[in-house]
């Protein structure tokens, strides 16, 4: 049941952003009043699965948390866990259940423990059945269409004794202008458009994120002076097909003039952006980023099969040839570009010739890395209806083929780096010898090297001394 509002319900503005800036001052007197109760300030966690756009998500819910007054803290020991979901893939599903039922028992030990779970996996009605029946202690369920809405729905489940449930099946809004905690002080992601239009055979992503929908240059351009502003030097631009961005709005416009709008931010130094699909790769943007100074040395384009036949029922509609002469094309314009890609083995009714038209691509392409995916049903999607599922001793073979394949071309193409010099951004002190500092350069490969904190977001240049592998030991020069 939800109790009473604590205002009269006039008072609520109609519009947003308002609506929830009006909320966050409701849900801050709650927490305030929680807080006085039990002494020490409420806390949160916000673990997030899946990809950059449920990343940058949970930067939104996380810059609402500490607005409202919530403290940041681990998994175990936080007031308030929220789980941001991926389901691309039945495993990542998988994932979530074993995280929830460990949490159970905190729920008894903590009487203000609440649990959330939003993102993709949200959007399947079969998931919300599922957790109304057997996860009976979470509090809060919302999807990825109505994430704007956090503030609102964080001051419904406080004032109910019920889980509170609101889902939209797709929505056209694009809400500006609400805080965001980043994770990172001198790089961010930024949505440049929502949703998916490609119905790729195998994929649920455009079920559970809806139509495409592209966000206006101006908010765009006006998002990253800020984050400029604020000390961020690299954004990363997401969207699930960027090269269909702005095709849709009002006042049409290319992906490729959009980078040209970006890169005239003062003070911005690296561009990235993500995912190309290649189908949509146009000249424009060929030319625009043969003359970018900003624009990184790498291009992640996710080819999924070398077959002709396998893309053909993916529906992704480019052929083995057209792809290499894209990447030839970039190669020839772009000097120095590195290509990283996704794969997808065992697609329903995958042959070995089908396997061995993937590995002599790759050896074609000769990707510096590659994110391999064994292939997962996702009921709903057209493939999983498809006839002649792969067995999985053969996925099992053609996948450690795959990935033998792909890390000695990925080991050999890093290491034809190792003696050079580059400028790197640097993001960290490394995990395993904290004398060492990480940076990335330009291609997106990592080095360490010595160094302290005080280096973290500045541009060094870094000798590349010793490969690895995927990563090189190099030295300040
Ligand atoms: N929009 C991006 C990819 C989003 S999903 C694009 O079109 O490239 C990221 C990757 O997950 C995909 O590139 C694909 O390789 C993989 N993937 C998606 N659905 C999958 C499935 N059902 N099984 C296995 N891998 C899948
Ligand atoms: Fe999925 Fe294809 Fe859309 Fe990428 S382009 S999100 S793989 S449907
Ligand atoms: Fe997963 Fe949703 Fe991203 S399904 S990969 S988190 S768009």
């Amino acid at each position: 049941m939800i109790n009473k509002f604590d205002f009269d319900e006039g008072k609520i503005p109609s519009i947003e952003p308002d609506r929830q800036y009006f909320f966050i001052e409701e849900v801050k007197k709650k927490i305030k009043n929680i807080e006085s109760d039990i002494g020490h300030p409420l806390t949160y966690c916000v673990t997030t699965f899946g990809c950059q756009m449920n990343a940058r998500d949970s930067e939104k819910l996380e810059g609402i948390l500490k607005e409202v007054g919530f403290v940041k803290e681990s998994e175990e020991a936080a007031d308030f866990v929220i789980f941001n979901t991926c389901t691309v893939r039945e495993n990542a599903n998988d994932k979530l259940y074993g995280r929830l039922g460990r949490l159970k028992s905190s729920k008894k030990t903590n009487p203000h423990k609440m649990i959330a779970l939003c993102g993709c996996m949200m959007q399947e009605p079969s998931v919300i059945e599922k957790i109304k029946q057997s996860y009976h202690y979470v509090d809060l369920i919302f999807g990825t269409h109505n994430i704007y809405k956090f503030a609102e729905l964080l001051y419904y489940s406080l004032i109910s004794d019920r889980v509170v449930i609101d889902i939209l099946k797709d929505t056209d809004k694009i809400v500006e202008n609400l805080p965001v905690e980043r994770k990172y002080p001198f790089k961010s992601g930024v949505n440049i458009m929502f949703g998916c239009n490609n119905f790729c055979s195998y994929c649920i992503v455009p079920y559970v994120r809806g139509r495409e929908r592209s966000r206006e240059p101006e908010a765009i351009i006006k998002e990253i002076k800020s984050l400029v502003a604020d000390g961020v030097t690299e954004i990363m631009l997401l969207g699930q097909n960027v090269n269909s961005y702005g095709k849709n709005l009002d006042n049409p416009i290319t992906f490729a003039k959009l980078l040209e709008e970006v890169e005239k931010v003062e003070g911005l130094k690296r561009i990235r952006f993500m995912t190309s699909h290649p189908k949509d790769l146009s000249d424009e943007l060929i030319e625009v980023m043969s003359k970018s100074k900003k624009i990184c040395k790498q291009l992640h384009l996710p080819v999924q099969s070398g077959s002709d036949n396998i893309l053909k029922k993916m529906n992704r509609h480019y052929s083995k040839e057209s792809y290499l002469e894209l990447v030839s094309k970039l190669r020839k314009k772009v000097p120095d570009i590195e290509f990283t890609t996704d794969i997808i083995v065992g697609f329903p009714g995958e042959t070995e010739e089908d396997f061995l038209e993937t590995l002599d691509l790759i050896k074609k392409v000769r990707y510096i890395s590659v994110f391999t995916f064994i292939y997962s049903k996702r009921t709903g999607t057209p493939a999983a209806t498809m006839e002649n599922q792969v067995d999985e001793d053969i996925i099992k073979d053609r996948f450690n083929r795959l990935l033998k394949e792909v890390s000695q071309i990925g080991n050999e193409e890093t290491c034809k780096y190792q003696g050079k010099t580059y400028e790197a951004l640097v993001e960290g002190i490394s995990e395993h010898d904290p004398s060492l500092a990480s940076g990335r350069l330009s291609n997106n490969v990592l080095v360490h090297f010595k160094g302290n904190s005080e280096l973290i977001g500045q541009y060094v240049n870094v000798s590349l001394d010793e490969c690895k592998g995927f990563y090189f030991m190099g030295s300040l020069v």
